[in-house]
């Protein structure tokens, strides 16, 4: 089943960057949440190789929802994290799919085809970037750390928008950063790029197959408060591991979030 994840996260993929520069249909979910055919496209594929392959496999897409059908396997899939960027052609964008067993992310691909990585894990059996073992970094000190966040698509109106904790880790850490792909920052995380990632109200598409790479390559992911990750819930904090109770401290620093 990785073999396979990491064939339809490739495939779909391509399906991206071969879109990059052609005209691109945009759609409106929100103000700024924005739809392109593309994302739509991307989800087809990959639901239509899981249906052939895994028929009686449960799918959760971020664009076509949860199918009908119930089964102990879901896959969780993000066509096109870093919709924004894409269509702005700015080239920070991948393809996430995850594959859950009872509950539990047993799975995670994610893969980025400007730059043809390809970051998979396996509960139990490492995680990977390109086919050799990935270890997040060893950075023990918050004010010697890179991290990175997203905001939500709701920023403008809702009253947890992430910018009072953007602004106490400006203060703390040593850089911050907004790329615009959740998967992408949490593989980052695993990878040892960034020494920390936070967010609020990600989806489920966003974080599944990212988290579990995060652990699979020795960090630590939880809930602001230290308390265990789930995929459903809004709160998403990765880490090396060395650093976590020190952004943990400065999470808390802010008006507590609902986790
Ligand atoms: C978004 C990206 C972004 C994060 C948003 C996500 P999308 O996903 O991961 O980095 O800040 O919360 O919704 O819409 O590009 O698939
Ligand atoms: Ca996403
Ligand atoms: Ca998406």
């Amino acid at each position: 089943m990785l073999d396979f994840a990491i064939r339809v996260a490739q495939d779909a993929g391509r399906l991206l960057r071969d879109r990059v520069g052609t005209t691109i249909d945009i759609g409106h979910k929100g103000d700024i949440n924005i739809v392109t055919d593309v994302d739509l496209a991307s989800e087809r594929l990959i639901r239509e190789a899981i249906a052939s392959h895994y028929p009686r496999h449960q799918v959760l897409g971020e664009e076509g929802g949860l199918d009908e059908s119930s089964s102990d396997y879901r896959w969780v899939v993000d066509p096109l994290d870093g919709t924004t960027n894409f269509a702005h052609g700015f080239p920070m964008f991948a393809v996430s799919i995850a594959l859950e067993y009872k509950g539990e992310t047993i799975i995670g691909v994610v893969y980025d085809p400007m730059r043809d990585e390809l970051f998979a894990a396996e509960k139990g059996a490492g995680a990977a970037l390109n086919h050799r073992p990935i270890h997040v970094s060893a950075t023990a000190e918050l004010s010697r750390s890179l991290l990175s966040t997203g905001f939500p698509y709701d920023i403008r109106t809702a009253s947890l928008n992430n910018l009072d904790h953007w602004k106490n880790f400006a203060m703390s850490a040593q850089a911050l950063r907004r790329i615009g792909s959740a998967a992408l920052d949490l593989c980052y995380v695993a990878s040892g790029r960034f020494d920390g990632f936070w967010e609020l109200n990600l989806g489920a598409w966003d974080s599944a197959a990212g988290a579990l790479i995060v652990a699979e390559a020795g960090g630590r992911v939880t809930n602001f408060s230290g308390g265990p990750f789930s995929k459903y819930k809004p709160e998403t904090l990765a880490s090396n591991g060395l650093i976590h109770a020190q952004m943990m401290d400065v999470l808390a620093l802010a008006r507590p979030s609902r986790s």
